[in-house]
C-alpha cells in the first residue's frame, strides 16, 4: 500500500512529497514539530499534542498555520488513507520559503507537513528484557521545552547510545543532573518508592506521555515528586524507565553498564506501563482528544 504525506495543502504519494531547499526549516532548523501517538485507530492525547505545537510555534512568534479543526481533519484524513492503527501522526511547521536570510522574511506563509506511520507494538520479549541507557553530556541550547525540529545533538547522544549497544542516552547537565533522553523523559522510582521526574521548565521538553503518567499516577496514590535527580541517585534507585509517545513507558534495566536494581524491569515500572495503558484504552473509546469530549 503507497504511503500518503500531507504537504501545504496537498495529499501525495509519500515518496513524491517534497518541500523546495529554500524552506526555512531546510536552512536554519526553523520550525517546530509533534508525534501523536496512535493506538487502536485513535489519536492519543492529540489536544494536549495541539497545546504544546501552539506553545512551540508561539516561542518561535508563528501563529498554528491553520485552525486546530482544520489541523485535527488533515490527521484523520492522514490515518484514514495510511490506514493507520497503530503508530503515530508527525507534524511539522516550518516558517515557509523565503530567500536564505537569518531575520524572519516580511511575508512568510508557513509550511505544515503531515505524515503517518505505522509501528508495531512492543513484543512481551522486548519488555521483559527491559532497556539499557548510558548518560552523556547534555550539549543543547537552553530552551529545550520548544519542540523544535534542530535535534542535531539529540541525534548525535541516539547514536552514541546505539553504538555503545543501548537504546537511549540519559543526558546530563553541568551539575550532574540528567535533563532527560534525546527522545524520551528519564524517571526513577528511589528505594523509599517515591516515583521522581525531572520538573518541566525550560531545561526538558514537557513530555505528553510524562504529564498523562503523572496524572494516572496520582489518581492512583502513588508519591512522586518532581526534580532534578543526580547520575549517581540514577544508578542506585530501585527502578528506572522512560516515557515518550512512541515507547509509552519502558522499563531500563541498566545505566552506563550498571544494572538498575535486580537487573530486570521493576514491578511499579510494570504496574505504571498498565495505569498508562488503561488510559489510553479509556482514551481510545472517546471520539477525540480532552477538550473536544468535554
Ligand atoms: N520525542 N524529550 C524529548 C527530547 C523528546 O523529543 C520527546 C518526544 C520526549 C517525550 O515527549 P512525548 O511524551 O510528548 O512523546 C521527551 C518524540 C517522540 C520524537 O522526537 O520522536
Amino acid at each position: 500500500m503507497a504511503r500518503i504525506a500531507y504537504v501545504n495543502g496537498h495529499y501525495v504519494p509519500h515518496r513524491h512529497a517534497v518541500v523546495h531547499i529554500e524552506d526555512r526549516g531546510y536552512q536554519f532548523a526553523d520550525g517546530v514539530y509533534e508525534v501523536v501517538p496512535v493506538f487502536y485507530a485513535r489519536l492519543i492525547d492529540e489536544d494536549a499534542h495541539l497545546d504544546r505545537l501552539e506553545r512551540s510555534l508561539e516561542e518561535l512568534r508563528m501563529p498554528l498555520p491553520k485552525d486546530r479543526r482544520i489541523i485535527k481533519m488533515i490527521s484523520s484524513e492522514i490515518m484514514r488513507r495510511n490506514h493507520l492503527t497503530h503508530g503515530f501522526v508527525y507534524m511539522q511547521v516550518t516558517r515557509g520559503v523565503a530567500p536564505r536570510d537569518h531575520k524572519f522574511p516580511a511575508a512568510g506563509r508557513p509550511s505544515l507537513v503531515m505524515t503517518a506511520r505505522q509501528m508495531k507494538p512492543h513484543s512481551e520479549k522486548q519488555l521483559q528484557e527491559g532497556i539499557g541507557v548510558i548518560t552523556l553530556p547534555d550539549i543543547r541550547w537552553q530552551r529545550r521545552d520548544i519542540k523544535s525540529i534542530a535535534l542535531l545533538p539529540n541525534c548525535l547522544a541516539k547514536q552514541q547510545a546505539a553504538e555503545a549497544g543501548a537504546a537511549e542516552a540519559w543526558q546530563v547537565d553541568s551539575d550532574g543532573t540528567i535533563t532527560e533522553g534525546s527522545s524520551t523523559n528519564a524517571w526513577i522510582i528511589t528505594r523509599d518508592n517515591k516515583l521522581v521526574t525531572r520538573q518541566a521548565d525550560h531545561s526538558i521538553l514537557s513530555g505528553i506521555t510524562r504529564l498523562s503518567l503523572i496524572a494516572a499516577a496520582k489518581g492512583a496514590g502513588l508519591a512522586f515528586e518532581e526534580r532534578p535527580f543526580t547520575v549517581e541517585e540514577a544508578y542506585l534507585a530501585r527502578e528506572a524507565f522512560l516515557t515518550s509517545s512512541t515507547n509509552l513507558v519502558m522499563p531500563v534495566v541498566k545505566i552506563d553498564d550498571r544494572p538498575i536494581g535486580n537487573g530486570y524491569p521493576g514491578m511499579m515500572t510494570m504496574k505504571l506501563r498498565q495505569l498508562y495503558i488503561n488510559y489510553v484504552a479509556a482514551g481510545s473509546q472517546k471520539p477525540s482528544g480532552k477538550k473536544a469530549a468535554a
